[in-house]
């Protein structure tokens, strides 16, 4: 049987993509590896906790000690990486737990993977799940492609532009096996509600402002969920050794416009007039060093792994909306605890 370790399989694409791990591989062992911190939550998936090929440990990828030992007792074969702290706005307030995670936590899991492969690294597979962000800001023209230089902005991309350089860093000195892929904007169920999407769609069940930073005229390639996990699923089954590749939607929206669209979506599915949920809308200070536009070009995992997305954005915002009105205990368990108070410190003012 081979041994997997998902980290941050709690987390939102982490859940996801152990979700379809579990049930389509019953021959691999999956274990899945998370610290439960704010964005952590075992009820994003308590479909398949029970299934016998599935093990969670409750674990720091920042402790070295406890990864080293972790890799040791159960000799994984493959990795997949997600583990990270993921919100933009929080790496402002506090670049250095971003710095812990996303690097020294992936400096972690590529010491302790290197350990136990050292002697035999034929079918052992670290993969890195990394993002778009690490480019940089585009203008209004052009695509991010393999090639495009790293150019991050903000301290969060910074931290996983600095990770992704380890795992390459890895490959050429170790000759580590990874593969490595960059994806756009993800959406969807178990999505926390701090992230654009699914902090709008409470807020507006919540009759609360829509904070729109600076003018709105932000632009960003939104990517269904399900259809990231699937690309995932592929690139580690089928990637080429030490290659990376690009992840989007082919589809960009200026931040305004999806925030229209998502209040037409809620006035339909609440019964309330056309025009009200637009009323929230509040343009608020803009993020300090707020990246433009990102636009993936996914044409290289197209051709070569045969990918693509498989819903559209409208189909994907309506099944996210609907999830996010059947599921508000998840939604109300959320904003009821700690994300409760950091959200009204944030906007306090
Ligand atoms: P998330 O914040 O929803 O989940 C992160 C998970 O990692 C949580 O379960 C958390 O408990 C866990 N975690 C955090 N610190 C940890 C630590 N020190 N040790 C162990 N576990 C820890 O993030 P997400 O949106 O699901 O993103 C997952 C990965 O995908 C990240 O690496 C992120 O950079 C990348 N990514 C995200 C997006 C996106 O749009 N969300 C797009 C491209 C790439
Ligand atoms: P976000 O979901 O935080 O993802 P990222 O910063 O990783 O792209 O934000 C998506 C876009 O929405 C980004 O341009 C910032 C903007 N945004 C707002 O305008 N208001 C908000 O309250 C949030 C959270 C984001």
């Amino acid at each position: 049987m081979k041994k997997i370790v998902i980290t941050g399989g709690a987390g939102f694409i982490g859940s996801h993509v152990v979700r379809l791990f579990v049930k389509k591989y019953p021959e691999y062992q999956i274990f899945n590896l998370d610290a439960l911190t704010y964005a952590g939550n075992l009820e994003n998936i308590t479909d398949i906790e029970n299934e016998p090929n599935y093990t969670f440990v409750k674990g720091d990828i920042v402790d070295a000690a406890f990864i080293d030992a972790l890799f040791a007792e159960h000799q994984f074969d493959g990795v997949l990486h997600l583990a990270a702290e993921s919100h933009v706005d929080r790496s402002i307030t506090d670049p250095l737990s971003f710095v812990k995670t996303n690097v020294i936590g992936t400096m972690n899991l590529l010491n302790a993977a290197k350990t136990i492969w050292k002697d035999d690294m034929e079918g052992k597979r670290f993969y890195h799940i990394s993002t778009d962000e690490v480019y940089g800001s585009l203008g209004a023209e052009g695509l991010f492609t393999e090639t495009t230089a790293y150019d991050p902005n903000s301290p969060y991309s910074a931290s996983k532009a600095s990770s992704d350089h380890f795992v390459r860093a890895y490959g050429e000195t170790y000759g580590l096996p990874y593969v490595l892929t960059n994806c756009s904007n993800n959406y969807g169920p178990f999505h926390f509600p701090e992230k654009l999407i699914p902090l709008f769609i409470n807020n507006i069940i919540q009759n609360k402002p829509l904070p729109v930073y600076g003018n709105g005229k932000y632009t960003r390639d939104w990517l269904f969920v399900e259809d990231h996990a699937v690309a995932i699923d592929l690139v580690f089954h089928e990637g080429v050794n030490h290659d990376t590749y690009n992840i989007g939607g082919f589809n960009e929206w200026q931040n305004i416009d999806l925030v229209k669209l998502l209040c037409k979506i809620m006035d339909e599915k609440l019964g309330r007039e056309a025009g009200t949920s637009e009323q929230l809308i509040s343009y608020v200070k803009d993020r300090p060093g707020h990246d433009l536009r990102y636009a993936i070009d996914a044409n290289k995992i197209n051709k070569e792994l045969g990918w693509k997305p498989s819903v559209t954005f409208e189909e994907g915002l309506e099944k996210t909306v609907n999830w996010y009105l059947d599921n508000q205990t998840w939604l109300n368990n959320i904003t009821s605890g700690e994300y409760a108070t950091y959200y009204e410190k944030q906007y306090a003012n």
